[in-house]
């Protein structure tokens, strides 16, 4: 997977709009499995852009707030949000391979796993957050 490095700066939804996606059993039930796999959060939820500007099988690194989130887009439209910097030296995860569970970063390799932020290769853990597909097609995270 080759993923483009562009930050995309996200807008916080207002409470309506953040309360008008899909939930359970919509169309794009991996959302809500990446829901589930993501650890509970009680943060803002920001709208992030149009599905469409993510290629399947890649991802794009996101400016919310301070934080840099890289979003992946999967097969069958499963959504996965991660810290964007690498936490060895700073590699741009969202530039890194990734298959359906874990991306390499590439400047030095280790490996996270997209739905934990473990890594299986000894780097510290990353942050992962929950994303989801709205009904209008933009992608919601919350954080
Ligand atoms: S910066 Fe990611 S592995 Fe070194």
């Amino acid at each position: 997977m080759s993923a483009r490095s562009t930050v995309a700066v996200a807008s916080a939804a207002a409470p309506e709009a953040a309360s008008s996606g899909r939930d359970n059993g919509g169309p794009v039930g991996t959302a809500t499995n990446s829901e589930r796999l993501a650890p509970a959060s009680t943060g803002a939820v920001h709208r992030l852009g149009p599905l469409d500007e993510i290629p399947v099988g890649e991802a794009r690194t996101y400016a919310v707030g301070d934080a840099q989130i890289a979003v992946f887009r999967l097969r069958g439209d499963v959504l996965r949000a991660i810290d964007a910097v690498c936490p060895h030296a700073g590699g741009p995860l969202a530039d890194g391979q990734a298959d359906a569970e874990v991306v390499i970063c590439p400047l030095h390799s280790h490996v996270f796993n997209l739905a934990t932020g473990e890594s299986s290769s000894g780097a510290p853990p990353i942050g992962c957050h929950p994303v989801r597909l709205a009904a209008d097609g933009r992608i919601e995270l919350t954080l």
